[in-house]
């Protein structure tokens, strides 16, 4: 291949081109939007906490948006389906990208764990509540089971460990989702159960626990519909 078509291609598959900068807008921008609006204005939260406490829970959200949409899209988000090159870039784009902002929220929640950023999740005595444990470790095991698909869409990893091994690797997906659906659980289901509370918007924890159950409900729609095909098809030649 000359070096001007070989820098043609590498250049028609770079994970940063106008389609994947217009998803980063809108769901960066969302969750940026969405954590604004609940806590800086309608909760009255200082700005002096936008650098980390709030712009963490921006992060987190928009990290579930991605790896969400990593999954839906080509399943139940059908805009790409036209065009399989773009559709492959927008999926590792969000897979890398919410296993980036993952990542961010990660550091940037151990730098504000404490009792004085969340005493919900602390005893008296200083030491975390088993809710506080469980959504720790629940969320430190959901960045690891990320990294590992996240890991494998590097260009040589496919060949080497083969396309079973690759295709089952890209699933574990479906298990940071699970993970992260149980760290979300730990985290906020008290607060959850009292509407009351939530004022006019519902937690970001709610918000993207939805997100983060949508691609497995959707998914396991999809596999009840395959098994229920072949069925249909015996029924047919039957009758
Ligand atoms: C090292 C791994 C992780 C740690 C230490 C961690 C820690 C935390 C903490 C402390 C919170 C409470 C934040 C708050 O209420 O302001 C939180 C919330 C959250 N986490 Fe994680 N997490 C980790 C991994 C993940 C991963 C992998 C995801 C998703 C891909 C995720 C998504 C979320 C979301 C959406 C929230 C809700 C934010 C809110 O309620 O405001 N976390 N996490």
């Amino acid at each position: 291949m000359s070096p001007s078509a070989s820098s043609e291609l590498a250049k028609e598959s770079r994970l940063w081109q106008p389609v994947t900068v217009r998803w980063f807008a809108v769901l960066f921008g969302a969750a940026v939007a969405y954590a604004i609006l609940r806590y800086h204005i309608l909760r009255g939260v200082e700005w002096a906490h936008f650098p980390l406490y709030i712009f963490n829970k921006a992060v987190s959200l928009a990290a579930v948006f991605f790896v969400a949409c990593s999954y839906l899209v080509g399943r139940v988000i059908r805009w790409h389906n036209d065009d399989p090159r773009i559709r492959l870039i927008v999926i590792k784009f969000c897979g890398l990208v919410g296993l980036s902002l993952a990542a961010i929220h990660g550091l940037m929640s151990l730098g504000l764990w404490s009792s004085q950023y969340y005493p919900a999740y602390f005893a008296d005595d200083g030491k975390l509540i088993l809710r506080g444990e469980l959504a720790i470790t629940l969320g430190i095991v959901a960045l690891w089971a990320l990294a590992v698909p996240g890991v494998t869409t590097l260009p040589t990893m496919a060949k080497s460990i083969g396309g079973f091994r690759w295709k089952r690797t890209q699933r574990m997906g479906y298990l940071t989702l699970a993970l992260v659906a149980a760290h979300l659980i730990a985290l906020g289901l008290p607060g959850w159960l009292n509407p009351a509370g939530w004022g006019a918007l519902p937690p970001i924890s709610l918000v993207a626990f939805v997100a983060a159950v949508f691609p497995l409900g959707a998914k396991i729609l999809r596999r009840r519909t395959d098994r229920s095909k072949p069925n249909e098809k015996t029924k047919e030649t039957k009758s």
